[in-house]
């Protein structure tokens, strides 16, 4: 097993026994920080550099010291390396094994350098190549939904509020209205950059350190912008944690509105839209079944992404500060987080590829429930200068009509239109096209055909 020189812990001269085995059992993060390994050594890597520039270490020790870490960092690659709980976690495990490869003067590596700021260095850096990938998963979803958008500007299909038809709009504009969502996400993530570019390197325990650091170095080295400001702050600071999970639960949010919408659409009530085979699984009773299971895995994953988010602001509420124990969950709440909200980055972007709107049906469906009555009382504000209250009235004094009458408001004649208002001329027919009705929503951000092209260009050029 991994110890150093007098087979002990590195606090084994001040604390005699050994942790009690229940608490070494659970008080270990090893099984769960042994993800950050390449940070950790990056970092440890950086920080001895800069002690050698400091003339703080010789060019001797930090040579050995770096020669040790990369040795150790091909161990790990390798599944050579033999990760040991009593050494708690990922940074003491390093620590011990540095001892065996190079000797006493691994003990070098940690002047001036406390694990509470090593393991939120280790921890931004991780956070920060996560926050690109979601980055570049959150574009190709955006991409494909273009893409989709493209080929439907012209798919009719009701709007709903209320799950009632409301207004027709065009399908593509509704993948756009996602495009929007994911727009925004992509930023929230953006915005976290702000704090993990801080470099928490340096501040050691909680005070700072009498050496003669350079934190700026440091900060260069690893790809921060600038070290963070006041000691005790950073290593009590876990916002940038809470910022990823709240930005993982809003955007997990989106995908499971999207994926119960899709459910919808997909059922037989609806039938709006198809499902390749690829994106169903089938029934072990029912032969003829082929149902969303993907899209309800999505639309359950949200459940995850907020219960974490709460994880950690409970964790933190009261916590005094600086470093406490109950800060080392943050890692397992993270990771668990990321993992499961990438996954599903990676199965919307699959379902994205994988559906077709049932266009006949989407049409069908748009040619009930009176969806044109707003643009008839449009109508009439427009070519029998009323007030839009007035419209409204009259309208609906026509929807009764033809509900009255079984029919849909295109099949009434016009002399049924002019018991409600002798004026009506044969040019109100027009209004009724749904083509017609979408077309004319021409108002920045409604969904005229060419709004949803300039938008969709709008968007392929910023990706
Ligand atoms: N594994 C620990 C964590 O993740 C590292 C920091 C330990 N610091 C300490 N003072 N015990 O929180």
């Amino acid at each position: 097993m991994t110890k150093n020189k007098n087979n002990q812990t590195i606090w084994g001269t001040r604390i005699k026994n050994s942790t009690s085995s229940q608490f070494q059992k659970v008080g270990g993060s090893i099984d769960i920080d042994k993800r950050l390994y390449k940070e950790d050594i990056a970092g440890s890597i950086a920080h001895v550099e800069m002690l050698f520039k400091q003339k703080i270490i010789s060019f001797k020790i930090k040579n050995k010291i770096i020669f040790g870490l990369n040795k150790i960092e091909k161990e790990i690659s390798n599944k050579k390396f033999e990760f040991n709980k009593k050494y708690e976690d990922i940074h003491m495990n390093i620590e011990n094994r540095l001892f065996q490869i190079i000797g006493e003067e691994a003990g070098y590596v940690h002047t001036a350098r406390s694990r509470n700021d090593q393991v939120i260095t280790d921890f931004k850096i991780w956070i920060r190549s996560t926050n690109k990938e979601i980055h570049n998963l959150i574009d190709k979803i955006i991409k494909n939904s273009l893409k989709l958008a493209e080929k439907n500007i012209d798919t009719i299909m009701p709007g709903f509020t209320h799950m009632k038809n409301a207004q027709p709009i065009s399908f593509a504009h509704y993948l756009m209205a996602y495009v929007e969502m994911f727009n925004r996400d992509k930023k929230r993530f953006s915005n976290n950059l702000d704090s993990l570019n801080e470099n928490p390197l340096g501040v050691a325990a909680l005070s700072g350190t009498s050496f003669n650091i350079d934190r700026n170095y440091t900060t260069k080295k690893l790809g921060f912008k600038m070290p963070t400001n006041n000691s005790i702050d950073t290593v009590s600071d876990r916002d940038f944690v809470i910022d990823f999970l709240y930005s993982v639960s809003v955007c997990s949010m989106h995908i499971s509105r999207i994926a119960e919408e899709l459910i919808i659409w997909n059922s037989d009530g609806f039938n709006l839209i198809n499902l390749s085979n690829k994106i169903v699984t089938g029934s072990s009773i029912m032969p003829q079944k082929k149902n969303p299971d993907l899209l309800e895995y999505l639309r359950g994953k949200s459940g995850i992404a907020y219960g974490n988010l709460f994880s950690m602001l409970t964790i933190l509420k009261g916590l005094p500060l600086s470093y406490f124990k109950d800060l080392q969950d943050d890692k397992e709440i993270i990771f668990k987080s990321s993992d499961v909200f990438i996954n599903c980055l990676k199965i919307f972007d699959e379902v994205l590829k994988n559906i077709s709107p049932n266009k006949k049906r989407m049409i069908e469906l748009a040619n009930s429930g009176y969806i044109t009555a707003t643009d008839l009382a449009d109508y009439f504000v427009r070519n029998h200068s009323m007030s839009f209250r007035k419209a409204y009235q009259k309208t609906a004094a026509i929807v009764n009509l033809a509900e009255k009458k079984k029919k849909n408001l295109n099949e009434l004649t016009i002399d049924e239109f002019k018991k409600i208002d002798p004026k009506i001329s044969n040019d109100v027919l027009k209004v009724f096209d749904l083509k017609n009705s979408v077309n004319s929503k021409k108002s920045y951000g409604g969904t005229s055909f060419d709004n949803i092209k300039k938008m969709i260009m709008k968007y392929k050029k910023q990706i």
